[in-house]
């Protein structure tokens, strides 16, 4: 799959290894890849946004040694890169995310498997190492029972650590080059879901199905709320929950009143494939920093969306983000070169973080803060939003 292109420690940055994944994989694996919802604005505003961030390095440090190692959910990492959940990745490469695993573990990187993955969770996490952190993603079912039965599955692998729930696309968002390459916007292994995921993943003959965006959602519940939702999942889990997909500080403050449960958020718009010119990350955590700042103390925030350069994931950090991950890039990665494509990834985002770090003069991923960036530039761009809401109000909204 990956003939033809050139050795991989060769290959430079991340938007090379995406045009040489483009020229490598099925037109139809190339569309469900780089789609995302309408004009695209969300998907090309999630890389800008970090772009107009400047960084302010300090000089006349010794900067010898760099530490990208961290944790998340109290869960040591070597880097604080990770891969996000996303569905298929058997489409680009038969090593799938069995392959993208095996590319985590010798970073020591964590991994978030998607509810629509292409191969089990037992297969993915089969060779997981002592200490090797991965998490697995929930879109939860109308029929409730299917998602219980595959929440009592993925309790029984140590490695997976916690449960993201995803919440920004209760929907499928509209995506052309999808339903232009193919009309094709979905295929998954009947494996992936077994039990908790969608009508047609009933076995785990590992065979890739066709399914449309409508037929995949088909089954999603679309009702879900702060205080049923979290409520039945306690129910079924006592595995910590991580939020995927807040994208303003009131949710963000309201994830912080259930922390009992809650002990993580993902501000993420899904890579822009579900609400268009819905806000980059990067917007989410500066609205944070100024209306409710605690929720840096009371969860584990981190961003997703746009990554595409160490500069990105050094700004993300700066900001308040404990964790960066990457969607598209490691499917680009495992697209190109298989498992070699995905550490090829990894290695390059992980270098260029520590260059960045070295160059502003700092050893630590815990020393890095607000004062190694100025975002002058990108808070005159952003819509100041409402005022703040009353506490009380956020509150009792999240009643509802
Ligand atoms: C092909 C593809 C499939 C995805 N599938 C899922 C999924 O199954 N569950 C989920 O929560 N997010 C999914 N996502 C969203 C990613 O988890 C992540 O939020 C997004 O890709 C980050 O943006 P980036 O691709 O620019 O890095 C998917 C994204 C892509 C590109």
């Amino acid at each position: 799959m990956d003939k033809g292109n050139p050795p991989v420690e060769n290959w430079l940055n991340l938007d090379e290894i995406e045009e040489l994944a483009t020229k490598t994989v099925s037109k139809k694996a190339w569309a469900y890849y780089y789609s995302a919802s309408d004009d695209k604005i969300s998907k090309r505003i999630n890389t800008e946004a970090f772009r107009s961030i400047q960084l302010r390095p300090k000089v006349f440090v010794d900067c010898t040694r760099c530490d990208l190692s961290t944790n998340l959910l109290g869960n040591p990492v070597s880097i604080p890169i990770y891969v996000s959940p996303a569905a298929m990745a058997r489409l680009g490469h038969p090593a799938g995310e069995a392959g993208i695993a095996e590319a985590c573990r010798s970073f020591g990187a964590m991994q978030i498997i998607s509810n629509v993955a292409s191969m089990t969770p037992e297969q993915i996490v089969a060779g997981a190492t002592e200490g090797q952190v991965f998490g697995w993603q929930l879109y939860v079912q109308a029929d409730r029972t299917k998602s219980e039965r595959m929440l009592a599955r993925i309790h029984k692998p140590k490695a997976i650590k916690f449960i993201a729930l995803t919440l920004d696309s209760p929907v499928s968002g509209k995506r052309e080059d999808d339903q232009r390459h193919g009309n094709v916007n979905n295929s998954m292994t009947a494996s992936s879901s077994e039990d908790g995921g969608y009508e047609h993943s009933e076995n785990d003959s590992g065979k890739l199905l066709n399914l449309t965006d409508d037929e995949v959602f088909v089954g999603m519940d679309p009702t879900l709320t702060w205080s049923e939702t979290l409520a039945w999942l306690a129910k079924h889990t006592t595995l910590p929950i991580v939020l995927k997909g807040v994208q303003t500080h009131e949710d963000a403050y309201i994830a912080t009143k259930y922390r009992d449960q809650v002990k993580g958020i993902i501000l993420s718009n899904h890579g822009g494939r579900s609400l268009d010119t819905a806000p980059p990350a990067v917007h989410t955590l500066l609205e944070i920093r100024k209306y409710c700042p605690e929720v840096f103390d009371c969860l584990d925030v981190w961003v997703d969306g746009g990554i595409k350069r160490g500069t990105d994931v050094v700004k993300a950090l700066c900001l308040g983000a404990r964790g960066v991950g990457i969607g598209r890039a490691a499917l680009w990665g495992l697209g190109a070169g298989g498992v070699a494509g995905v550490k090829r990834t990894l290695e390059i985002l992980s270098e260029e973080t520590k260059t960045c770090m070295r160059l502003l003069g700092v050893e630590h991923v815990r020393d890095l803060g607000p004062q190694h960036i100025n975002t002058r530039l990108l808070e005159r761009q952003i819509y100041d939003g409402p005022a703040a809401l009353d506490r009380d109000q956020i509150h009792s909204r999240s009643r509802l």
